[in-house]
């Protein structure tokens, strides 16, 4: 068995990303919708087989964030999708949080729920072939919010679970989520992320969690979706560099981005700007749900006959986000799809 550490750099492996397909079954749903698509369990099986067999992406793709549904499926040829990663190269993950609910007390805030029973999921998990999970954690901007007492439940609870995977053999994803929703500009999302990343690393010191076997997925410091000030690529991957070098010690291996509903491009560039920038001690890298599913799932709209456009989509994305992870990314590589 390899040590957690080992698991969490190849995670990180330089040229390639995480594919975020752990959609829950109401989420996955409302993105079928967007296409037009029946969203049942065998559609949803359909889906993820295509973006799994992929030929090519896995050049790209160190690991796959699966929900639980997917976990117990298999490929049409009855290879459980676990194994048939694995087989691929492709490291399986598990999303193992029950979601945000409302935070008592805290009118527009959020906390992730899922800690009770989850030492025996853990194990039920790595019975089933998983080798990495996923906890994530909401913090909504807004007048007034977010709270002390909702960041600091957040980083409890996303520590508590963290030390829980270490425990039970799995790499734990911390990612908290300072969303981009919102109308608040990219020095009111640094000093939120900021706050928030604090948090998060005093409780995984509390909690005793050895950071080299954990991998942090964050938001990019990026203004809100409604702010009128927009922000240059530039900006973007200064201020959140600066945001991490404050917060993110170096003992952790790599950081994955969420897109969290920036488009297809914006978060490549993004993330090709970061490592043009360099000089950073993890690795930068991609945990993308949308930004690497969109035009795939676009270009399927839940046609068997359109599994092959699919793919194409999903491995341009793969390739241009691969590409990202070292700063060789150009706008060029879009038109020459
Ligand atoms: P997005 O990249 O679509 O934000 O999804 C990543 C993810 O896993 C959110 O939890």
């Amino acid at each position: 068995m390899p040590e957690l550490a080992d698991v969490a750099r190849a995670m990180v492996a330089p040229g390639r990303g995480i594919l975020a397909a752990d959609e829950s079954t109401p989420t996955i749903k409302k993105r079928f919708d967007s296409v037009s698509a029946e969203s049942t369990e065998d559609s949803r099986r359909a889906y993820r087989e295509m973006l799994f067999t992929t030929e090519g992406a896995e050049q790209h793709i160190s690991g796959v964030i699966l929900f639980d549904e997917t976990l117990r499926q298999s490929a049409s040829d009855g290879t459980p999708f676990a194994k048939l990663l694995t087989a691929r190269g492709m490291l399986p993950g598990i999303k193992v949080d029950k979601g945000a609910k409302d935070l008592p007390g805290a009118p527009g805030e959020k906390v992730t729920e899922g800690l009770d029973g989850l030492r025996e999921r853990i194990s039920e998990y790595v019975s089933l072939g998983a080798k990495f999970a996923k906890w994530r954690a909401v913090i909504d901007i807004a007048d007034g919010i977010p709270s002390d007492y909702c960041i600091e439940a957040n980083a409890h609870a996303l520590a508590r679970y963290a030390a829980l995977c270490t425990e039970g053999g799995l790499v734990p994803i911390v990612e908290p989520e300072v969303m981009m929703d919102g109308a608040h500009d990219l020095a009111r999302c640094h000093a939120v992320t900021e706050r928030t990343l604090r948090a998060v690393f005093a409780q995984l010191y509390t909690q005793r969690v050895r950071l080299e076997e954990i991998v942090l997925k964050p938001n990019m410091v990026i203004p809100g979706k409604k702010c009128t000030a927009r922000a240059s690529v530039r900006e973007v991957a200064e201020a959140t560099l600066d945001c991490f070098r404050k917060t993110v010690p170096a003992q952790v291996p790599g950081i994955v981005f969420l897109s969290g509903g920036q488009s297809e491009e914006e978060a490549t560039a993004h993330l090709n700007e970061m490592n043009k920038l360099g000089g950073s001690p993890w690795e930068l890298s991609f945990s993308y749900g949308r930004a690497l599913q969109a035009s795939a799932l676009k270009a399927w709209g839940g046609q068997a006959s359109q599994l092959g456009a699919g793919q194409k989509a999903f491995l341009h994305r793969a390739t241009c986000n691969g590409a990202a992870r070292s700063g060789s990314y150009t706008p060029d590589q879009e038109r020459a799809a």
